[in-house]
């Protein structure tokens, strides 16, 4: 365990611990949007930036990726940091005009309207990469990817068709800090990224509850059969 201080409060870490853990684990807020805790830090939107003292030195520092050290002391909320943080989520803002979290945050910060170009017709995607690596880490199939450069690039599927490697479990969709990745569900189908999937109804209450093809996929990665996948969570328990 280390001693540091956040903001004037004394708290006892874990040495393996970032300061944004710290803060949370406290009840220390700190605004974030690319941290997922099961996923790791991205350290991509930037809005998680703090101020760190250690002997003489002060620096601003991305607090997801910043790990503890025994005496160190953490600001979360000086002048520079907010000021920073006002200026991201500016940027934010103009990249993605049309993200409700990212307005809403930026309402909560004081920030009105950014001062920068809008991104026209970007949607509400700040590329933080959750999307990809959720897909492809947690789910194992790597459907979709960033593609393009610069203001052009994007998350999609390959050339942006649908694709069959898609189960469409939706993990993508309730990843994404920002509400960027459409997903609908009406009459027993599941759309997104193009594809329409049809869902399964409980063998036990009815009730549609995940994509055909994924309970599919399910059953023959794990080589169990597929009735078993076929009744929901709520009546296997
Ligand atoms: S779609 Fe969402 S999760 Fe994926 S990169 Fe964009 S903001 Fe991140
Ligand atoms: S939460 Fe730290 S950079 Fe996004």
């Amino acid at each position: 365990m280390v001693n540091i201080t956040v903001d004037g409060i004394g708290l006892q870490a874990n040495k393996e611990a970032t300061v944004l853990q710290v803060a949370r684990e406290n009840g220390i807020d700190i605004p974030t949007l690319c941290y997922n805790e099961s996923l790791g830090p991205e350290g991509r939107c930037r809005l998680c930036m703090v101020e760190v003292s250690k002997g003489n030195r002060t620096r601003i520092v991305t607090s997801c990726l910043y790990p503890v050290e025994e005496g160190l002391q953490v600001r979360t909320e000086t002048e520079k940091v907010l000021l920073i943080r006002r200026m991201v989520l500016e940027l934010l803002l103009a990249r993605c005009p049309d993200s409700e979290v990212i307005q809403a945050m930026a309402v909560k910060m004081g920030v009105e309207k950014p001062r920068f170009q809008l991104d026209e017709g970007n949607w509400k995607c700040i590329l933080c990469g959750l999307c990809v690596k959720t897909c492809e880490e947690a789910v194992g199939v790597s459907a979709i990817g960033l593609s393009q450069r610069g203001s052009h690039k994007k998350v999609g599927t390959p050339f942006l068709e649908p694709t069959m490697v898609c189960i469409g479990c939706g993990a993508c969709h309730f990843i994404c800090p920002t509400g960027a990745i459409k997903m609908t569900e009406q009459d027993g189908i599941r759309r997104i990224w193009g594809r329409d999937f049809k869902l399964q109804a409980c063998h036990v209450c009815g009730n549609f509850f995940a994509p055909e093809y994924q309970l599919e996929w399910m059953s023959k990665k794990a080589g169990v059969p597929l009735e078993f996948f076929q009744t929901c969570q709520n009546c296997r328990k």
